[in-house]
C-alpha cells in the first residue's frame, strides 16, 4: 500500500516538474509582460471571470499598457491604452479576424464549421451580413421592423377596451419581450394563417430562448451544451422552428434569411437541421445584446427628467416635420433612414447608455510571428496568440469621460447639439472613443440597425404611452458581470415601470 502512495507521488512530482519546466511559457526578448496565473491550463481565466475590468485595471498597474495572460490554455496580449486602438488595426493583415468567432459559433449553436476553407459550405456569410443589413437593405428592414412594433405596442384588444388603466410591468422583461417579438417578425417574417398561432410561437420561442441564453457565457467558455439538459431542449426547439419547410410558410422574411435560404450552396454538406442553427446563431446575434441596450436606453431616457424632457421635444418636431400624426386607429408612423439619422438627442441618449452597460472583448487571432508596433513601443507576438482589446477600459476611463460613471445623456451632443466626435485622452485626439460594436474587420454588420431599432422603439413609448417609474427615486441596478466579454450586460434585477396609452 505505502509504495503504491509512494510511487504516485513521485509521479505527480515529476508530472509538476514537467509542468514547470515545459508547460509554462516563458517571456522571450521583446514580449509584453507575462502573467502564467497559478492553475495548469486555466491559467488566470478564473480571476479574469471574477471580474474583468478590475483583473484589467490591476494589470494595467502593475505591467503597464500591453500585458499577456494565459486564459484556457491560450496567450492573450491585452492592450489597453485607448490612444493604441487604431495602431492594433493596422495589423490586420496579421489577424484571422474569424477564426475564434466561427468556431465558438460553431461549439455554442451546434453547426459544423461554416468557414468556407473548411469545404462544408461555400457561402461568405461576411459578404452575406454586408448586403442584406447595410445599404439598401437597410430600409425595408427599419420599415418591417416599425410595422412590427407598432403591431405589438398598439394590439387592437387595448384600443378596443379604450383602457385607461396604468399596466405595471418590469422594465427589462417589458423590453425583452416586445423587441424579442417585433425582432423575429422583422428577421424571420409573419406566420400567415393565423395571429393567435403566431403569438403562441412567439411566447415559446421566447421562452426557449432565454433558456438557451441563460448558459450562453458557459457555451462561450467552451462547456459543452450536453451539461446543460434544458438548455440543450431549448435550443434544439428554437432551431427546428428556423427549418425552411417552416420558414417557406411565412410572409415578409427578411432579405438576409431570404439569401440565405435561396442561396445555391452547391458544395454545401449541411441539412436542414444543420442549416437552421445557423440561422438561430443569426437570431441570437440579433437579440442578445439589443433587449439589454434597449433596457439601459429607456431606463436611461426615463430616468433622467432633463433627457426624456430634450427626447420628447426632439421627437415631436422629427414628426411634424415629417407630416406625421399619431393615431391609434390609423396608419401606423414611419420615418424613413434620414428621418431617424437626424435624431441627434436619441443618438446620444443610446450611446451614452451603452457606455455605461457594454464589456465586449474583442478578439483576433495571430496568424504568423511578427512584432506588433504601438505609441508605448513594439512588442513581438507569436503566432496562434490572441490579441485582444476590452473596450469597457476605455468607455469607464475618466481622462475620457469625465465623472465615467454618470449618465449624461448629452454627453454625445457637441455645443451646436450635433453629434460629438471629439474626445481627447492626454490632450491627444482619438480615433475610437466608442467601440460597444467592435472594432475592424469583425466589428457588428447589425449596428446600423440596432440603432435604429432602438430609436423607433424609444420614439414609439414617448408618443404612444405615458411612463413612470413606479420607485421614482429608484437606484441604478448594477450589471450583470457574469456575461462581461459577450457584449451589452443586462441588468442584475428588474426595475418595475407603470405604462398606459395617451389620448384615450
Ligand atoms: C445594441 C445591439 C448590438 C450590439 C451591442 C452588438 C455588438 C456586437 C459585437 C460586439 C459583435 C462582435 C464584434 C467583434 O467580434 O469584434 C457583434 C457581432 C455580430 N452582430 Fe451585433 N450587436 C448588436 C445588434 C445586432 C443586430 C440587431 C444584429 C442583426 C440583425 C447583429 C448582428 C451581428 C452579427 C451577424 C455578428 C457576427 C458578425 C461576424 O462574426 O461576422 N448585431 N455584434
Ligand atoms: C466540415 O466541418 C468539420 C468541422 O466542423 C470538419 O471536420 C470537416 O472536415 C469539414 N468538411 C467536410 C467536407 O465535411
Ligand atoms: C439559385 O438558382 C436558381 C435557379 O438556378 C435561381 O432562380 C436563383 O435566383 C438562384 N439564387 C441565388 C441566390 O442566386
Ligand atoms: C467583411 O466585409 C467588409 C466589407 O466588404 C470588409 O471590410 C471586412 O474586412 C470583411 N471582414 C472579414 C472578416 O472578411
Amino acid at each position: 500500500m505505502i509504495t503504491i502512495f509512494l510511487i504516485w507521488g513521485i509521479v505527480l512530482t515529476m508530472c509538476c516538474y514537467l509542468w514547470l519546466i515545459f508547460g509554462i511559457r516563458r517571456r522571450r526578448m521583446g514580449e509584453p509582460p507575462l502573467e502564467n496565473g497559478l492553475i495548469p491550463y486555466l491559467g488566470c481565466a478564473l480571476k479574469f471571470g471574477a471580474n474583468p475590468l478590475e483583473f484589467l485595471r490591476a494589470n494595467q498597474r502593475k505591467h503597464g499598457h500591453v500585458f499577456t495572460c494565459k486564459l484556457m490554455g491560450k496567450y492573450v496580449h491585452f492592450i489597453t491604452n485607448s490612444l493604441s486602438y487604431h495602431k492594433v488595426l493596422c495589423h490586420g493583415k496579421y489577424f484571422d479576424w474569424k477564426k475564434f468567432h466561427f468556431t465558438t459559433s460553431a461549439k455554442a449553436f451546434g453547426h459544423r464549421s461554416i468557414d468556407p476553407s473548411d469545404g462544408n459550405t461555400t457561402e461568405n456569410i461576411n459578404d452575406t451580413f454586408i448586403k442584406t443589413l447595410q445599404g439598401h437593405a437597410l430600409n425595408s428592414l427599419t420599415e418591417t421592423m416599425m410595422e412590427n412594433l407598432q403591431l405589438i405596442l398598439r394590439p387592437p384588444f387595448l384600443l378596443k377596451s379604450k383602457s385607461t388603466e396604468w399596466v405595471t410591468e418590469g422594465m427589462y422583461s417589458f423590453c425583452y419581450r416586445v423587441m424579442f417579438e417585433a425582432g423575429y417578425l422583422t428577421l424571420f417574417g409573419r406566420d400567415l394563417t393565423s395571429q393567435d398561432a403566431q403569438s403562441a410561437l412567439i411566447l415559446e420561442n421566447l421562452d426557449n430562448f432565454k433558456q438557451f441564453d441563460k448558459v450562453f457565457p458557459a457555451l462561450a467558455a467552451g462547456l459543452p451544451i450536453h451539461v446543460f439538459k434544458t438548455a440543450f431542449q431549448a435550443r434544439e426547439k428554437l432551431a427546428e422552428g428556423l427549418r425552411h419547410e417552416n420558414l417557406h410558410r411565412r410572409d415578409q422574411v427578411s432579405e438576409l434569411i431570404r439569401l440565405r435560404m435561396f442561396l445555391n450552396d452547391t458544395l454545401s454538406t449541411f441539412d436542414d437541421l444543420e442549416k437552421a442553427k445557423t440561422h438561430l446563431a443569426i437570431l441570437w446575434a440579433s437579440q442578445a445584446n439589443t433587449i439589454p441596450a434597449t433596457f439601459w436606453s429607456l431606463f436611461q431616457m426615463i430616468r433622467n427628467p432633463e433627457a426624456r424632457k430634450a427626447a420628447t421635444e426632439e421627437v415631436n418636431t422629427a414628426l411634424e416635420k415629417a407630416g406625421q400624426r399619431i393615431s391609434f386607429e390609423g396608419d401606423p408612423i414611419y420615418l424613413n433612414q434620414m428621418q431617424l439619422n437626424d435624431l441627434p438627442v436619441l443618438d446620444s441618449i443610446i450611446k451614452e447608455a451603452l457606455r455605461l452597460s457594454s464589456a465586449s472583448l474583442n478578439i483576433r487571432t495571430a496568424k504568423e510571428d511578427f512584432t506588433l508596433h504601438l505609441e508605448e513601443g513594439s512588442y513581438n507576438i507569436r503566432k496562434d496568440d490572441i490579441i485582444a482589446l476590452y473596450p469597457q477600459l476605455m468607455h469607464l476611463d475618466p481622462e475620457i469621460y469625465p465623472d465615467p460613471l454618470t449618465f449624461k445623456y448629452d454627453r454625445y451632443l457637441d455645443e451646436n447639439r450635433k453629434t460629438k466626435t471629439t474626445f481627447y485622452s492626454n490632450g491627444v485626439k482619438l480615433k475610437y472613443y466608442y467601440m460597444p460594436f467592435g472594432s475592424g474587420a469583425t466589428i457588428c454588420p447589425g449596428r446600423l440597425f440596432a440603432v435604429q431599432e432602438i430609436k423607433q422603439f424609444l420614439i414609439l413609448m414617448l408618443l404612444y404611452f405615458e411612463i413612470e417609474l413606479v420607485e421614482s427615486h429608484v437606484k441604478c441596478p448594477p450589471l450583470d458581470q457574469s456575461r462581461a466579454g459577450l457584449g451589452i450586460l443586462p441588468p442584475l434585477n428588474d426595475i418595475d415601470f407603470k405604462y398606459k396609452l395617451k389620448y384615450l
